[in-house]
């Protein structure tokens, strides 16, 4: 079936978006573990590496289960929108070995030694060091401000020179923060820059960046796009097609962070179910945050669709749900955190997100525990932080192993 039909809803699109028909008729696009392709003759080969005819080449530079993953997702990202002609958006994407090889690649594709970067204080903790630990040794700074202080970032805009990117994560791993993309956007624009956003949080189901004029979305795979947490993955989305077939294209394929088709069939296979889960992962989110709100063992819960949380109308203005991630401080700091993590039956004690079943972990005593107490307390990370990825479970049953677990 065509895949790119303008007429298919979303959900059709997660299903039959980026599918080609296969020569053995194939129901589902296969796994293609070949390393490399072959060429009916030397001028047939000439015309594939000259791009003047489609075809595979080798491994590294893509193959047709990985290709079915990136029109996929570029669909998706583009769903609905439009171009500035009025025409909808074409969009073009690069399926990576993970979130940060994409991450990479975007950065190494579009900064130089000399160039600065603008972004936030509340970012993925890979992202994070990646920004301060090796982008400085290339010769590119890197400036950090708070995104919610408009007027801060307009006046960095206006006195820095070099600015040449702006990295904006929204919500933030793992702090849930949210910042006006649209007003970002614009700000970014008038000086100029490339504008990149990681939407791995709010997936394209809750909110699309490329509808505010971003440059490039990426994403790590490997949470709620694969779904299953079978995978790891990661996909760099452009808008500027001759850039993402040009010096994006030439980046990727020379840093060596492919994906593999394997891995690629693993997310095809769990993008086909990508709305209905995010559909489930919403409404079950929105009542566990109700549930432990109320609950009082809960000193206070983090999540977007509260009206408590301080981005919560930013969240709602940008996203169509608050989405699936969330955390909550026990009055008991560490001793209950590690109590509550011990005593889960249903809900599984992993740091990753974005599965169909709940992942819950405990920073303090996990990701964060060589970090020193009070550098984790001034990024958030409170002794009783409980961070929560909502799954697709039945919500009752997730509701009585909170209930049990939080019993004294
Ligand atoms: C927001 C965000 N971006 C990027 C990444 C990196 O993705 P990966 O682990 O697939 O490299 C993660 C991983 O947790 C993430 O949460």
């Amino acid at each position: 079936m065509s895949a790119d039909k303008k007429s298919l809803g979303f959900d059709s699109v997660c299903i039959h978006g980026g599918h080609k028909a296969e020569s053995n008729r194939a129901h589902l696009t296969p796994i293609y573990a070949t390393s490399t392709y072959t060429f009916d003759s030397a001028e047939q080969a000439i015309a594939v590496f000259k791009n003047e005819e489609p075809g595979y080449i080798y491994g590294r530079f893509g193959n047709p289960t990985i290709n079915e993953a990136e029109e996929k997702i570029a669909l998706l990202e583009a769903y609905g929108l439009q171009d500035n002609n009025g025409a909808p958006l074409k969009l073009k994407a690069i399926l990576h070995a993970s979130g940060m090889a994409a991450i990479t690649t975007m950065l190494l594709s579009n900064l130089k030694a000399g160039d600065k970067i603008i972004t936030h204080q509340s970012l993925y903790g890979g992202t994070q060091e990646m920004i301060d630990k090796i982008l400085p040794n290339l010769g590119i700074e890197v400036i950090i401000v708070d995104f919610h202080e408009l007027n801060n970032v307009a006046s960095v805009l206006n006195t820095e020179k070099g600015i040449k990117m702006m990295y904006i994560e929204t919500p933030a791993n793992p702090t849930l923060q949210c910042v006006d993309m649209a007003a970002l956007v614009k700000l970014g624009k008038q000086h100029g820059l490339i504008i990149c956003a990681d939407n791995t949080f709010a997936t394209p189901y809750l909110q699309q960046p490329f509808k505010y004029g971003v440059d490039f979305v990426m994403h790590s795979t490997t949470k709620f796009l694969n779904g299953h947490g079978t995978a790891v993955g990661g996909i760099l989305i452009g808008s500027d097609l001759e850039k993402m077939n040009g010096i994006v294209t030439k980046t990727h394929r020379l840093l060596g962070g492919n994906s593999n088709a394997f891995e690629a069939f693993l997310l095809n296979n769990g993008l086909r179910t990508f709305s209905i889960r995010m559909e489930r992962h919403c409404s079950n989110a929105e009542k566990v945050a109700a549930f432990l709100e109320a609950h009082p063992a809960v000193e206070r819960v983090n999540y977007l669709g509260l009206a408590s949380h301080p981005d919560h109308a930013t969240a709602m203005k940008q996203m169509k749900h608050a989405g699936a991630m969330l955390s909550f401080e026990l009055k008991g700091g560490f001793d209950a955190g590690v109590k509550f993590i011990d005593k889960l039956k249903l809900c599984i004690s992993a740091v990753s997100l974005g599965t169909c079943d709940t992942l819950i972990s405990h920073p303090a005593s996990t990701t964060h525990v060589g970090v020193k107490r009070e550098d984790r307390i001034k990024f958030g990370i409170t002794d009783g932080l409980i961070r929560m990825s909502v799954g697709i479970e039945t919500v009752d049953d997730i509701i009585d192993d909170l209930s049990q677990a939080l019993q004294s």
